[in-house]
This record gives C-alpha cells, structure tokens and sequence, in this order.
C-alpha cells in the first residue's frame, strides 16, 4: 500500500478537506486519513452517530447544504481560518437519484446536481487555491462515476452534471499546473443502496468482469496513489471491477 501521508520534512500534518464526510465514502475515507496522520477538515450536510466518533477521533466538521452558494462560501471561509496550507482537496460529496419525470421537477433537480456536484467543487476550488499551493504536493481529487462516459437514461441529470465537474477537472488540471495536480477517481459499483434490490445487484454484478460489489477500500487505494504520485495531474482512475470494459 502507498503511503500517502506524510512527508518526513513537514513539521506538521498535512491537512485536508472532504465533502461529504457523513456517511459512507467520505467517512471511510476521513478514517483513513486520520490514520495517516492527516488533520481532516470534514465538511457534511446532515449530522450522523458516525460523525460524533470521527469528531471524537479528530477530525474537525463543518454543515454545509452546497444548494446554497452562501454555505459553500461560509465552508471555504471556515477552512481558511483554521489552516495555512491544504494538501488535500476532496469533492466526494454528491446528489443521486434518477431523472426527474416533469420539466418542472427536472428545472428542480438540475439545480440541485449542478450545484452539488458542480458549483460548490468549483468554488471550493477557487477559494482554497491559495491554501493548496503553499502546501507540499497538493493535489484536487473529485469522485465522478465511470457512467459519464455511458451516459444512462435514467440517470441523466446525474450523470451529465457529474460529466461537467470531470470537464471542470481536466480545465482545472491545466490552469492549476504546476503547483497544485488535479485527478479524477470513477467509481462503478463499489457499494449498493439500500433501495437496491437484489434482483438489481445480480444484473449489475453480471455485468461487471469482477461480479462483485468494491466496496471503499479500492477507491482509497487509487485516492492514495493519487496523493502519492507527483507526476499524474488530469488523469482519471476508473475503480469499477471492470464493469466500463462491459456492456452497460
Ligand atoms: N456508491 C457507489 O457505488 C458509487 C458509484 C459511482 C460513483 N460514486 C460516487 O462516489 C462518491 C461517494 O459515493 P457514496 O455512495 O458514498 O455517496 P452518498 O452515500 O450518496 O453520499 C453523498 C454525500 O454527499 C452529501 N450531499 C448530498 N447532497 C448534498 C448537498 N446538497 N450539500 C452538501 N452535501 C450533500 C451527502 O450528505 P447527506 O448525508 O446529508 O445526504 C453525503 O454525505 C459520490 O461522489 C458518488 O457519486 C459512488
């Protein structure tokens, strides 16, 4: 396993944000980086039982529903107050559901995922730039989802907005060069809903080489890799047990 943390010169620990940090993936992976020895800045929209614990382990949270441009602001306010640098920028935070059946709850939705998946990256993006770049080998890592490139029907809001904040990534890649590296991790099906039932999790997993679900441990690894790697900047990681490599 990559060691993503901490460079031996650096006297203090290497901090980072993820949104997105009450349930789920952003809280395995605000885990995993207090393992490390990272000091994690959280960000979540609704308070959890788990959030009590990673408070109690460390980490440090903030609530922010990014429906509301002024809560994105108010979190970048917040981070830039408590630290002098950011290592780690994490967008993981993310609005699912499938594609509104009405214009007017489509006008609806689309609001909400270009916001969420869109927006608030774009500014936390915009007003911690100058946090990342006084850090060591900062790096941006956003979380899209191998359906950008096999856009779905029935998740089309979803996936076109998550489409946008891959496209946001790659311009980002090139204007933050050289300070700051920005890359991409594309889940497939790493963890079920618990509104999926089983007759959908077998056609999935059929359709997937590996036939099984991920789980969170492989999107670390990549997301270690990534923090890692001084030469990697616009690259997408796709974590899917194979399933873009089949018929979706
Ligand atoms: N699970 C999979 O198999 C899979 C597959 C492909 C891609 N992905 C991607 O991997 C990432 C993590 O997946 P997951 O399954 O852990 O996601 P999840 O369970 O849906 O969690 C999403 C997180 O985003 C937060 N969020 C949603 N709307 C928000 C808003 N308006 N303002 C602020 N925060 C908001 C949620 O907060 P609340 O707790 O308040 O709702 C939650 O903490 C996501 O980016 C997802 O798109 C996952």
């Amino acid at each position: 396993m990559i060691n993503p943390s901490i460079n031996s010169k650096q006297s203090n620990p290497p901090v980072a944000l993820v949104t997105g940090c009450g349930r789920r993936l952003g809280l395995f992976i605000a885990k995993q980086l207090l393992q490390q020895g990272y000091r994690v800045l959280g960000h979540y929209r609704s308070r959890s039982a788990e959030l009590e614990q990673l408070e109690r382990d460390g980490a440090e949270l903030f609530q922010a529903d990014f429906t509301q441009p002024a809560q994105i602001n108010a979190l970048s306010e917040w981070v830039n107050e408590r630290c002098s640098m950011l290592s780690l920028l994490l967008h993981n935070a993310s609005a699912f559901a499938e594609t509104a059946s009405t214009a007017k709850e489509m006008a609806t939705q689309f609001t909400e995922f270009y916001h969420v998946h869109m927006l608030a990256p774009a500014l936390l993006t915009e007003q911690l730039k100058a946090l990342l770049v006084k850090a060591d080998n900062p790096s941006i890592v956003a979380i899209t989802d191998i359906y950008i490139h096999h856009p779905n029907p029935a998740l089309a809001t979803y996936c076109a907005t998550k489409a946008g904040l891959d496209n946001l990534c790659q311009s980002y890649a090139r204007s933050l060069a050289p300070q700051i590296r920005v890359n991409t991790i594309e889940p497939g099906p790493i963890m079920f809903l618990d509104s999926h039932d089983d007759e959908y999790k077998q056609r999935i997993l059929a359709k997937t080489p590996l036939a099984q679900e991920g789980g969170f441990e492989p999107i670390w690894q990549a997301l270690a890799m990534l923090i890692a790697n001084r030469y990697m900047t616009g690259s997408r990681i796709q974590v899917d047990g194979g399933r873009s490599v089949a018929e979706l």
